[in-house]
């Protein structure tokens, strides 16, 4: 008969053999689970249609901004600069936010050459941007986090 033919010490060592299998598979299996990355910038910010939705308030709040509204007037009235500064913003925030964009405008010395933006209307664009993202819900560390980016040009614009 089967079950005679295999002595006892046999069936010992193949059950240890099996169960010492079993707990070397488990093993594998944990050091093959992938570490879930952290999510960029971007993605936290929602994507570029967030980036996008962000864009459209932070200009709306230009436009009705008295302190910086003047500086806007000749693009506003134009729709292509006003298309025009819309998509270079969109692609300047999402590229700063490790997106899948590319900045094709000029660099920000070359933007604001001449203007000689001061301090407190610097300071007035960037409390726009701030009010959009809070009106839309970005929290407040990748709101930070884009402001120290965004921020970092400052010595391109004001003064220029
Ligand atoms: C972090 C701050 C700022 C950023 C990221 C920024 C970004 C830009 C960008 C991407 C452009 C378009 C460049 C191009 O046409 O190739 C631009 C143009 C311009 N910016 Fe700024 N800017 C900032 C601050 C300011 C401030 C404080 C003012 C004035 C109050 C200002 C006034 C203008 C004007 C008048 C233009 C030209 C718009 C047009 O082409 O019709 N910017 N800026």
């Amino acid at each position: 008969m089967f079950k005679k033919s295999i002595p006892a010490f046999l069936l010992g060592a193949l059950l240890i053999g099996s169960l010492s299998f079993q707990s070397c598979k488990k093993d594998d299996d944990d050091e093959t689970v992938t570490p879930t990355p952290t999510p960029t910038l971007y993605e936290r910010l929602g994507g570029i249609n967030a980036i996008s939705a962000v864009t459209d308030q932070f200009l709306a709040n230009v436009v009705a901004d008295p302190v910086i509204n003047a500086r806007f007037a000749a693009t506003i009235a134009d729709a292509n600069r006003t298309r025009l500064l819309r998509l270079n913003l969109i692609d300047q925030i999402c590229a700063a936010a490790a997106g899948p964009c590319q900045y094709k405008g000029k660099t920000m010395i070359e933007a604001h050459q001449g203007l000689n933006i001061t301090e407190v209307e610097f300071n007035a664009l960037v409390g726009d941007l701030v009010d959009a993202m809070t009106s839309l819900g970005v929290a407040q560390a990748d709101q930070n986090e884009l402001l120290g980016i965004l921020g970092g040009l400052k010595p391109d614009i004001v003064g220029q």
